[in-house]
C-alpha cells in the first residue's frame, strides 16, 4: 500500500512528522513524502529536526504570495505528483492552503484522501481566515477523518459525515511534543534565558506569537500596543520574547512597533525544538496560533489566545487557555492578572491534555492498514 503524505507549512510538518516516521517503519506500507514548500525556511528547519527527506519538493513559496495563486500552483503541481506516484492514499493535515489543494487534487484523480486533524470548527467563516473554510472543504473530500477529540467527531457527525469514516486518534501534535519536550533544552534557549535573567528567583518570561491573517492590520497593531504596555508595566520583572513569523505583513509592523524596547526581544521564527523549550520556561504565553493552543495544555502553561474564536475549546474547558481577542486593554488586563495573582496563575497552570496521549500516529497508521489499498 502506497501512502503519500503532503505538507508545506511549519506546523503541518511538525504534526505530520510522527505519522511519516511511523509509516516509514510499518511493513506493508510504502511511504512517500511530498512537500509543497509553502513555507520555505520555516519548513526546512522542521525537516532537519525530524530527519525527514521528502521524495518530492515542489518549492512553491513566492514572496508575499496571494491565496488564489498559491492554491492554483499547489493544485496543478500536486496533480503531476499524483500522476507519477499513483498512491493508494494521500494524507494531509489541518487547514492550510496546502491541505485544501491536496484534497482537491486527490479527488480529481479519485485517490483516497485521509484528513489528519479533522473536525476542528469555529463555525465562523472568517475566523480563522481562510482556515475554517479550508478544513470544511477537506472534510467534504476526505475518505477517512482522523479526529483529535470526541468533540471533533461530533462536529463531523453534525455535518452529516458517516461515523464509520471517522476515527478518534488524538492529535499527532502531542506525539511530536512528547518526543521533543523530553530532549534537553538547546543552548540557544538556555543562553538566551541566562542573558535576559529569566529563571527561578529571577525575571519571568512571557512568550508571544502573533501571525494570523485575520489579525493583519488594526488587530495586530492593537496586539502590539498591548505588548508595549505589558513591557512598560513589568520592566525589570518580566521579559517578553516574540519569535516573529516571516510573513512580511507581520515582520514589518512587529519591528516597527517593538524594536528598541529594552525588555522585548524579537527573534527570527524559532525552530520547533527551541520553541517547545521556550514554552516550557514561560510564565505566560500570548498567541493567536493553533499549535500553541494544543501544546499549552500539554505543558501546563497559562495561555491567552488573541483571537475572537477558537476551534480548540477543549483547551478552554481544560482551563489552560483563555480567549482574549485582540483588544489592547483586555490583553493587558488578563496578562496583568496572571502576572500579579499567583492563585489565578496556578489555577490555569495545570497540565491536562485533551488533545492526545502521544499515540496518534500509531492509530492513524493502524486505521489505514485496516482499510487497505
Ligand atoms: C500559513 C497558513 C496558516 C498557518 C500558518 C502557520 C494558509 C493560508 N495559511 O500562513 O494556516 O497557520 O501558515 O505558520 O495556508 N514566508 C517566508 N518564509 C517562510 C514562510 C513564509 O518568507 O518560511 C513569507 C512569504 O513571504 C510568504 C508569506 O510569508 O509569502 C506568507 O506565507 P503563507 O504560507 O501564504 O501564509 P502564512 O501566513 O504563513
Amino acid at each position: 500500500m502506497k501512502v503519500l503524505s503532503v505538507f508545506g507549512t511549519r506546523p503541518e510538518a511538525v504534526k505530520m512528522a510522527p505519522v511519516v516516521q511511523r509509516l516509514a517503519q510499518t511493513p506493508g506500507i510504502e511511504s512517500r513524502v511530498c512537500v509543497t514548500g509553502q513555507h520555505r525556511q520555516m519548513l526546512d528547519q522542521v525537516l532537519n529536526l525530524f530527519n525527514i527527506v521528502p521524495e518530492t519538493d515542489l518549492n512553491l513559496m513566492r514572496p508575499d504570495q496571494k491565496l488564489a495563486g498559491l492554491t492554483a500552483s499547489i493544485l496543478t503541481s500536486i496533480d503531476e505528483v499524483l500522476a507519477a506516484e499513483q498512491p493508494d492514499w494521500v494524507l494531509a493535515l489541518g487547514d492550510t492552503t496546502t491541505v485544501i489543494s491536496t484534497a482537491m487534487a486527490a479527488f480529481y484523480r479519485k485517490i483516497k484522501f485521509g484528513h489528519v486533524e479533522a473536525g476542528l470548527r469555529t463555525n465562523n467563516k472568517w475566523h480563522p481566515f481562510p482556515e475554517e473554510i479550508n478544513r470544511r472543504m477537506a472534510s467534504l473530500l476526505a475518505d477517512l477523518h482522523f479526529c483529535p477529540t470526541e468533540l471533533n467527531r461530533q462536529n463531523l457527525l453534525a455535518e452529516g459525515i458517516a461515523d464509520e469514516r471517522i476515527r478518534i486518534t488524538g492529535n499527532p501534535a502531542i506525539d511530536a511534543l512528547q518526543a521533543i519536550a523530553s530532549r534537553p533544552a538547546p543552548a540557544e534557549v538556555t543562553d538566551l534565558l541566562a542573558r535576559l535573567g529569566v529563571g527561578p528567583g529571577g525575571k519571568r518570561l512571557v512568550l508571544i506569537t502573533a501571525h494570523r491573517r485575520e489579525n493583519f492590520g488594526q488587530p495586530l497593531e492593537d496586539i502590539l500596543a498591548a505588548l508595549r504596555q505589558i513591557a512598560g508595566r513589568y520592566r525589570g520583572q518580566v521579559e517578553l520574547v516574540y519569535p516573529v513569523h516571516l510573513n512580511p505583513n507581520v515582520q514589518g509592523p512587529a519591528h516597527a512597533a517593538l524594536d528598541g524596547i529594552s525588555n522585548i526581544t524579537l527573534l527570527p521564527p524559532a525552530d520547533y525544538l527551541p520553541m517547545v523549550h521556550l514554552q516550557k520556561s514561560a510564565a505566560l504565553v500570548l498567541t493567536d496560533s493553533g499549535g500553541l493552543q494544543e501544546e499549552a495544555p500539554a505543558l501546563g502553561v497559562p495561555t491567552l489566545v488573541m483571537r475572537e474564536t477558537t476551534e480548540r475549546p477543549e483547551g478552554v474547558t481544560a482551563g489552560t487557555l483563555r480567549l482574549v481577542g485582540s483588544d489592547t486593554a483586555r490583553i493587558v488586563a488578563e496578562a496583568s492578572r496572571l502576572l500579579d495573582d499567583p492563585e489565578a496563575h496556578a489555577s490555569m497552570a495545570h497540565a491536562a491534555n485533551p488533545f492526545g496521549d502521544g499515540h496518534a500516529a500509531e492509530r492513524i497508521v493502524a486505521a489505514l492498514l485496516a482499510e487497505g489499498a
